[in-house]
């Protein structure tokens, strides 16, 4: 592995990679973590299955509960976070006349699994707009808990948004949900990593994120936090043996180590990811992300004159920073960016307006930024 961090990844050369944040690619040490588990699976499976995955499996996720701040019996992997919140769509008791709470800042695909849930049982989705600019705490809120109503049974809401890129007070949310009686689901993807999880005393009732983003684990890993208040409902989407027989699960988590036979090495490779980060240290990385995304953030509000949409300090802002883009086409300007100037960054449309957000890490540095910033002027000018 190279000294400093940021030759720990081996991206193609014609690329200047700033979507961490969607698809976060593995350095290498984590990479060859995952091959040697790989190896071991395809040349003697029968050893790797039945004498190999369970313990190996039992460590990882007691590595990473660690990392989180959760016991591990309160956690299992799934391939995703997508996986995760479909499990809690599946498990939450609602009936008919019911509400699920989200925000208008949540992620597309995770409003499908609700409207689908909901649609099931007869009961209704209701959306709370949340303010851009983002100001302060009370302001989300107010803003959030506006839309709540005696029939709210479940909060659904991003830990660091996806469109927008900002942190949302997740332990003010969650407590004034608690005084409301609200059910709290955390959809926490970008969180990991890129902020110091403590999910036990978060409280929350479910947590969902992915490590192969900010944690830079293997694509296909990422874990479901139950509170035990709540596990006795959980229920894996694929029922397969759970326990190897002639055992029977006995806790809910069991459920979820055998669900068919399959590739667990991401899963298995999460403690490399989470040693390579801390090896960086935590902390060093986090500042050094954002002071990136802090540069990026300036040059991009100096080239349109529009101003960013939120605070700019750690409360609300990471490795990720979201700039307003004059009106225009979104799809055609990140592919022209990615065509003509090899940067692939997202741009994205959302609330009516173009924005463009830009994910930090350890193998991204000024000079990034400063060919993002050329390049868009030129074709913001040519539009
Ligand atoms: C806020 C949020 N939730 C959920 C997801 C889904 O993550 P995955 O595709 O890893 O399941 C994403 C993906 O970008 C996201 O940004």
């Amino acid at each position: 592995m190279a000294d400093e961090p940021s030759g720990s990844w081996r991206l193609r050369d014609d690329t200047i990679y700033l979507n961490h944040g969607s698809f976060g690619p593995p350095p290498e040490a984590v990479r060859a973590e995952r091959l040697a588990w790989l190896g071991r699976l395809d040349r003697q499976p029968m050893d790797f299955f039945v004498r190999q995955l369970a313990p190996a499996w039992d460590e990882a996720r007691r590595r990473l509960a660690e990392f989180v701040g959760a016991a591990a019996e309160n956690l299992v992997f799934v391939p995703n976070a997508t996986a995760a919140m479909n499990v809690v769509a599946a498990s939450f008791p609602l009936s008919s006349g019911d509400e699920v709470l989200l925000t208008d800042h949540e992620y597309g695909a995770v409003r499908r699994i609700w409207e689908r849930a909901c649609a099931r049982s007869k009961a209704k989705i209701a959306t709370a707009a949340l303010p851009l600019p983002i100001e302060s705490v009370e302001q989300v809120i107010d803003a959030l808990f506006s839309a709540a109503t005696p029939r709210t049974r479940l909060l659904v809401v991003s830990h660091i948004t996806s469109p927008t890129a900002v942190i949302l007070p997740i332990e003010d949310i969650r407590r004034e949900a608690e005084r409301r009686e609200i059910a709290v689901c955390v959809d926490g993807p970008h969180a990991v990593a890129q902020i110091e999880l403590r999910l036990d005393a978060l409280d929350c009732d479910y947590y969902t994120a992915s490590c192969h983003k900010w944690l830079s684990a293997p694509f296909g890993s990422g874990f479901l936090y139950v509170h035990p208040r709540r596990q006795t409902h959980v229920e894996p989407p694929i029922l397969s043996w759970g326990v190897p027989p002639p055992r029977r699960p006995a806790a809910w988590w069991e459920e979820f180590f055998w669900c068919g036979t399959g590739d667990p090495t991401p899963y298995l490779s999460v403690p490399a990811a989470i040693e390579f980060l801390k090896n960086v240290g935590c902390e060093a990385f986090r500042a050094q992300t954002h002071e990136l995304a802090r540069y990026a953030r300036r040059r991009l509000s100096e080239l349109t004159g529009l101003a960013p949409p939120a605070p700019d300090c750690r409360q609300w802002c990471g490795s990720m920073t979201l700039a307003p883009l004059p009106p225009g086409g979104r799809q055609s300007l990140q592919t022209a960016l990615w065509e003509k100037h090899g940067i692939e960054v997202p741009i994205i449309e959302w609330s009516g307006r173009r924005f463009i957000r830009v994910s930090c890490h350890l193998y991204n540095d000024t000079s990034h930024i400063d060919r993002l910033v050329e390049a868009l002027a030129e074709l913001l000018r040519s539009e």
